[in-house]
């Protein structure tokens, strides 16, 4: 059972990388209550991550399937949430002009849609409570500001215009949220380059997993409703859209 003074916090892709940093993270403090999902039901994998950090819970999701996350929300402790860190996506170098439209549709689903039913299915649980922070990571490569630059850089291509897609769901998120003045935080945050399984795809030099997850929870720690619609990076400075 969680504690009424205890934050709940869900990371929705947590099996590895960033994701699963961010939980170890969590599990640091003890105002926390920390949670993490994986993508299908895996007893040995569940088992692993829950001996790894024993403080925290494990439910499996499915970012491209609805039910699988409309069941991961019934199983939050007392139904309730403060914050919700979609972290799940998909990225590697996919030029737009050399892949098929089914490619950049794979990208959408599990980069924007996915999202986008992670929203509506933990919306309940998130409204249960007062905190209502949802954080999106997101990427540079979605920055359409620094990716029309002639020297732009990173993964590019159908993962730079699916994170750009999922940019502008934070902000209608937002704006359709805080309109009807419930008081949401949401945002999208640029991990940086961090050294992943992803990450690794750019090159060697990525800073390790550990250190994102601290700026990062450092700043959503700092987030507040008049921040919200923003795009920021790991370190807390805002990024153009
Ligand atoms: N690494 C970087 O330098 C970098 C830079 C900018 C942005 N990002 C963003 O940061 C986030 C984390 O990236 P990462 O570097 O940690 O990537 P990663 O090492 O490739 O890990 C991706 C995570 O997403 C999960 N995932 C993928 N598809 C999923 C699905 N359909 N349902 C549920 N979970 C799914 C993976 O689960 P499985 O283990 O089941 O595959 C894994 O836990 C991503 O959104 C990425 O776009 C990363």
């Amino acid at each position: 059972m969680s504690s009424p003074d205890q934050q709940i916090v869900l990371v929705i892709g947590a099996s590895r990388g960033l994701g699963l940093a961010l939980v170890e993270k969590l599990t640091k403090s003890p105002t926390t209550r920390a949670l993490g999902t994986v993508r299908t039901q895996s007893p040995t994998l569940q088992l692993e991550l829950e001996a790894q950090l024993p403080s925290a819970t494990f439910l499996t999701a499915d970012i491209t399937n609805e039910a699988s996350l409309l069941s991961a929300a019934q199983q939050l402790p007392g139904g309730e949430l403060d914050v919700l860190i979609v972290n799940a996506g998909m990225g590697a170098r996919d030029p737009v002009t050399q892949s098929s439209t089914d490619t950049l549709a794979a990208y959408l689903d599990t980069n924007v849609l996915g999202p986008h039913r992670a929203i509506r299915a933990f919306l309940p649980a998130l409204r249960a409570r007062k905190t209502r922070k949802i954080i999106l990571i997101s990427s540079s490569s979605g920055c359409l500001t620094q990716q029309a630059m002639p020297d732009s850089i990173g993964l590019a291509g159908c993962y730079g215009t699916s994170k750009a897609a999922l940019n502008m769901l934070a902000v209608q998120t937002s704006n359709e949220l805080n309109r009807a003045g419930e008081g949401f935080t949401v945002v999208s945050i640029h991990p940086g380059w961090v050294a992943t399984d992803m990450g690794n795809k750019v090159g060697d030099g990525g800073m390790p997993p550990a250190e994102s997850a601290s700026k990062i929870l450092e700043l959503v720690g700092r987030l507040e409703t008049s921040d919200s619609a923003s795009f920021y990076k790991f370190d807390g400075e805002k990024m153009p859209w």
